[in-house]
């Protein structure tokens, strides 16, 4: 790699999966891990070992199946953490550890209670002991935006001298103004011993919507790793989103001579994934990814897009992966015509899911007119998500309209065993999950029902999120069907999945935060 490349450090399933409800499982971990090596990106942050039972196997198992991609997880300064973290990666091809402490006087003086010289010894024992075990070490300056510069020149020379092989410099309360932060890696990379012989990484978070920014000026000041989240995941504001990260540097080659290897036609699926995982829906006019950021509504817009793309497309829709709006196939469209779809939409199914596939295709080619990509990417992601529930809806009839009572009537298997009710509510999804209470009690609240139109026209399948709270554990799900009030039915039967998922796995799978 030349100096001019610049790492993609992804952090999704780590500071990302810290947002309040957007836990993630082994499974959902593993799928987007391979997404990601296959995306190319460098790094991919895969959790916080220590922080649960669930988090370290997910780690492992992600450790497990990445080929190309650095593993790396997370691990706070002492012995325990750092062990924990080595034992959940050491399987890894590309095994790393990050390990961080806090600098700045506020973290010293109320969160670690700790003076300078602690400070600096804790650094020195834990990245010595992380570089005992393994050869990839990142160190990491927690609030190193609101560090005394002269004490962070100390405390990231005491961590190359003790071996770290990455320095990260976090904008962790997302602070600092470009030149600011450009000014900081300027002077760390003039001014610490060892510097040359290190990466430099910006971790920057969006609480002033700077993120991005502030990342690019890092790259600019000599940064040559930055660490995203897809979508901008992440702690409160989230992080620097990883696809606009990518698609200035890729857009923007002009003014700054910088490379990543990421593949940037796979970004809209990596996004459609962590959506639909966290149940987090994407904004409308969110750059690169967002439905309407290829849109052009304005008479003078359209005109000009006519003529020439160029005039209001500084890139074309296909180099992110948005394609959304081609119409694919149709009720005679047979089994191969699918498979080269599903291929080209980046699903690799096997046997019995491409069959299972194939057949709700067949459903939903019949009920529709038109089937276009996103209707097949709903469609498949809904299966991948809910096939192995423990809670399966078998059959739904609603009763709705003008004249009360709305009443729903609803068959729902359990556990290999079909269970009927009959409910009738305030409105036909009240009736749906009242009736679903009934089958399945729970004391858990309906935090949040969203739903939305895959595609255009009245006959779009309806993909609906819903979210729901249960002493602290949060279980997100979202389903589609071109009835929206099956697919509210699956998606509140999903979510209390994810909840029963959770409950059996213990007080360990409680939302927990870095
Ligand atoms: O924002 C931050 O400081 C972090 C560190 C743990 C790297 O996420
Ligand atoms: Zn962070």
């Amino acid at each position: 790699m030349t100096s001019q490349h610049v790492k993609i450090f992804d952090t999704t399933m780590r500071d990302g999966e810290q947002s309040p409800g957007a836990s993630m499982t082994l499974d959902e971990k593993l799928e987007l891990a391979q997404w990601m090596d296959a995306m190319g990106v460098d790094v991919i942050e895969a959790g916080f070992p220590i922080s649960s039972n669930g988090d370290f196997e997910a780690v492992r198992a992600v450790a497990g199946v990445v080929k190309e991609s650095v593993v790396c997880g997370l691990s706070r300064a002492g012995a325990k953490d750092i062990d924990r973290c080595w034992e959940a990666i050491k399987g890894a091809a590309r095994p790393r550890i990050h390990s961080f402490l806090s600098t700045s006087p506020i973290h010293r003086k109320h969160k670690l209670q700790m003076h300078e010289d602690q400070v600096i010894d804790a650094i020195q024992f834990s990245v010595t002991h992380a570089r005992n075990l393994c050869g990839d070490v990142e160190w990491s300056a927690e609030d190193a935006t609101r560090t005394e510069r002269d004490f962070l020149r100390r405390a990231v020379e005491t961590a190359i001298k003790a071996g770290a092989t990455t320095i990260n410099i976090p904008d962790t309360v997302g602070y600092s103004f470009p030149q600011e932060y450009g000014a900081i890696f300027a002077d760390l990379i003039e001014n610490v011993p060892g510097a040359d012989k290190v990466v430099f990484s910006a971790h920057c978070h969006n609480d002033l919507g700077l993120a991005v920014a502030n990342s690019i000026a890092a790259v600019m000041a000599g940064a040559r790793q930055i660490e995203c989240a897809i979508n901008g995941m992440g702690e409160r504001a989230g992080n620097a989103a990883l696809e606009e990260v990518a698609m200035a540097l890729k857009v923007r080659g002009d003014a700054l001579p910088f490379t990543t290897q990421i593949d940037s036609t796979r970004l809209m699926r990596a996004s459609q994934m962590v959506s639909r995982i966290t149940g987090f829906p994407v904004q409308y006019n969110k750059a690169i990814v967002g439905k309407n950021a290829f849109s052009h509504e304005s008479g003078i817009h359209q005109d000009g897009m006519l003529k020439n793309a160029q005039t209001y497309e500084i890139m074309a829709p296909e180099d992110v992966g948005q394609g959304g709006t081609s119409l694919v196939l149709g009720k005679l469209s047979g089994r191969a015509a699918f498979k080269d779809k599903l291929r080209d939409l980046g699903y690799e199914l096997g046997a019995n899911e491409f069959q299972d596939a194939f057949s709700r295709f067949k459903e939903l080619a019949d009920r529709k007119r038109h089937v276009y990509d996103d209707d097949i990417i709903a469609l498949v992601d809904d299966q991948i998500a809910h096939s192995h529930d423990a809670y399966q809806i078998k059959r739904l009839r609603v009763v709705a309209g003008t004249d009360g009572p709305q009443t729903a009537e609803l068959d729902i298997e359990i556990d290999g065993e079909t269970k009927w009710t009959t409910a009738r509510g305030n409105g036909p999804v009240d009736a749906i999950f009242g009736a679903i209470r009934a089958l399945i009690p729970h004391e858990a609240k309906l935090d949040l029902y969203q739903v939305h139109a895959v595609t255009e026209g009245t006959d779009a399948q309806a993909e609906v999120s819903v979210r729901l709270i249960e002493n602290g554990r949060v279980g997100v799900a979202r389903a589609a069907d071109a009835d929206t009030l099956v697919a509210s039915a699956k998606a509140y039967v999903a979510a209390l999945n994810r909840l029963a998922a959770k409950r059996q796995r213990g007080p360990d799978a409680q939302e927990s935060a870095a």
